[in-house]
């Protein structure tokens, strides 16, 4: 999608090496350079412990490279100001794989889902704020309702609804989604991606979408991302690396991962 636009994110070159303790170093993060275009949904895959996350941190400013950078339509992130970042933190939201870990317990669906407006410049009175939790949860295919309730209360596919609905609510221009599926069995995966690819073709939303399953990758990404040891092996459209991937560890990762094909079923 859109292949020729500016891109929303620019990955130069990042390195991340971690201090382990007796002084050994971990290469985390081996000279990945990549970009994100408006629109578009890049898949990441790779085994345990290949970089995934440290890419993920570092391109929500959560984390630092050792060396490299990351533009955000075109500015160095880490060159931003502190109140410059808190005035982009709106576009740039996260999913993390947890649905639960991530929810505060004692928090109404409503009052977490409305947290993130904080964000915008403009403040919301507390009826239009009401108004637009009710309209991201029905977006989400949960209840005006449901926001009420406690998180405890929800099934973890639900959850994941809620951690969507809350990444969204600022409608974010980029949406970093670290193993957002992987928690929930099959079924659930099968829905939470189909409703991200339908909040896609609504909201015209631009993603990183992690994963160390192939199949998942293979159902959402326009192009994917090959990652081992830190290091990006390959890069292309999905379909292209999957039909004919150019790596050898590509070919294994393909071979050991059984399809998914049912998710392709209507909901
Ligand atoms: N804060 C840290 N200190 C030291 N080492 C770290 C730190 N964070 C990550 N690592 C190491 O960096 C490597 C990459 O970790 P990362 O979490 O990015 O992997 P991942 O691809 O997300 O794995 P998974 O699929 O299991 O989530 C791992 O070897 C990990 O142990
Ligand atoms: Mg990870």
């Amino acid at each position: 999608m859109s292949g020729n636009r500016a891109p929303l994110v620019e990955v130069i070159g990042l390195s991340r090496r971690y201090a382990l303790p007796g002084g050994r170093n971990l290469q985390a993060l081996d000279n990945v350079s990549l970009s994100v275009a408006p629109g578009e949904i890049l898949g990441i895959v790779g085994e345990s412990g290949c970089g995934k996350s440290t890419l993920a941190r570092i391109v929500m400013a959560l984390d630092r490279p050792t060396s490299g950078n990351v533009l955000l339509e075109g500015d160095d992130l880490f060159a931003l100001s502190p109140r410059e970042l808190a005035r982009r933190r709106r576009n740039f939201q996260m999913i993390f794989q947890d649905p639960y870990g991530s929810l505060d317990p004692r928090m109404s669906v409503a009052r977490i889902i409305a947290e993130p407006l904080r964000l915008l410049p403009e403040r919301l009175s507390r009826a239009e704020k009401a108004k637009r939790v009710a309209a991201m949860l029905e977006d989400v295919g949960l209840r005006a309702e449901d926001g009420a309730r406690f998180p405890h209360e929800f099934s973890g596919g639900q959850r994941q609804r809620i951690a969507i609905a809350r990444a969204l609510i600022t409608r974010p221009k980029l949406v970093v989604a670290d193993e957002a599926t992987s928690a929930l069995d099959l079924t659930v995966q099968a829905q939470i991606l189909r409703l991200l690819r339908d909040l896609r073709a609504r909201h015209g939303l631009t993603m990183l979408f992690i994963s160390h399953n192939l199949g998942v990758i293979e159902e959402i990404a326009d192009r994917v991302g090959v990652m081992q040891a830190g290091r990006l092996l390959e890069i292309g459209p999905t379909a292209a690396v999957m039909e004919n991937p150019r790596e050898e560890y590509t070919r294994r990762l393909l071979a050991a991962e059984p399809t998914l094909d049912f998710l392709e079923q209507p909901a």
